[in-house]
């Protein structure tokens, strides 16, 4: 990595990842960040491993043409598929994920060692965050399950409401409900980990279904975190004191990217900011 190199480029398949952009900027605010949204071939989720690696390559090819000094994946779908052939293409370019931290924040909250993961088909199929966090603290019991239409849900900008609240009981009641044969008092599942970065502008809902004795955990804080420690440990945090840059690009529609977009990233987007680029 170029010393002189500025920016820190972080990709998802759509505005998800730009949860993740909002804790990097709120913690980093002398960054220079370039996010990608790769709107023109959202979902990841339901998509196969090959097509998630290949996507996830392209992207970052677009960013990696920008002068990086660092690169985050801000989707669990390609960090699950494709965190490995990103660090092998783009070495020594670093490279960090969201699943990792996702699972060191579960495993923090969690007291009962119980923890329930929502994700896409493509995350949870490959078994990721069970590792992940098996790997943290053996012994936990992880239920994972896929919820596709959040990510839909999310996308349309649908976060509260009786459709939103009916999907998030159909999908969440039964990983909560008691276990059949288990004695009363046992250990329930007290984290639900919103494992695509989609999830937390439902977050609300999900928490009145679930109740409050459930943690919800994602990733965009322990991910902005670790980025800050990573940057630090290597010398490649500015010194100058900003304010950085935020840059946009997607891969289709810049008025809709912004109107969605402004719920996750929290910020007004205007849509003459977006960027559009071609993969
Ligand atoms: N935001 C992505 C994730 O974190 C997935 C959404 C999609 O299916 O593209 O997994």
């Amino acid at each position: 990595v170029k010393k002189t190199a500025r920016s820190i480029g972080v990709f998802d398949s759509g505005v998800g990842g730009l949860t993740v952009l909002r804790a990097l900027r709120a913690l980093l605010p002398a960054e220079d960040l370039i996010y990608l949204g790769d709107t023109a071939r959202l979902p990841y989720g339901t998509k196969s491993r090959e097509s998630v690696v290949r996507y996830s390559l392209h992207a970052a090819e677009v960013l990696a043409q920008r002068d990086l000094k660092y690169l985050v994946v801000a989707c669990n779908t390609a960090s699950a598929a494709a965190l490995h052939a990103l660090r092998d293409r783009f070495a020594p370019l670093p490279v960090i994920g969201v699943l990792e931290p996702g699972a060191r924040a579960a495993v923090a909250a969690s007291r009962s060692n119980r923890i329930a993961v929502i994700a896409t088909e493509g995350t949870v199929q490959g078994g990721a965050y069970q590792e992940a966090i098996q790997l943290l603290r053996p012994g936990v019991a992880v239920d994972a399950r896929a919820c596709p239409l959040f990510v839909a849900l999310a996308e349309e900008g649908w976060t509260d409401g009786a459709i939103v609240e009916a999907i998030a009981r159909r999908y969440l009641e039964p990983m909560f409900a008691p276990r059949a044969g288990e004695r009363a008092g046992a250990a329930a599942t007290d984290v639900l980990v919103l494992g695509c970065t989609h999830f937390p502008v439902l977050a609300g809902c999900m928490q009145r279904v679930v109740g409050p004795l459930v943690t919800l955990v994602d990733s965009a804080g322990t991910t902005a975190r670790a980025v800050a420690d990573q940057l630090a440990a290597l010398a490649l945090l500015r010194s100058d004191s900003g304010p950085g840059r935020t840059s946009l690009l997607a891969t289709d529609g810049a008025a809709r990217f912004a109107r969605i977009g402004s719920q996750f990233f929290g910020e007004k987007i205007a849509p003459e900011g977006v960027e559009i680029v071609d993969l």
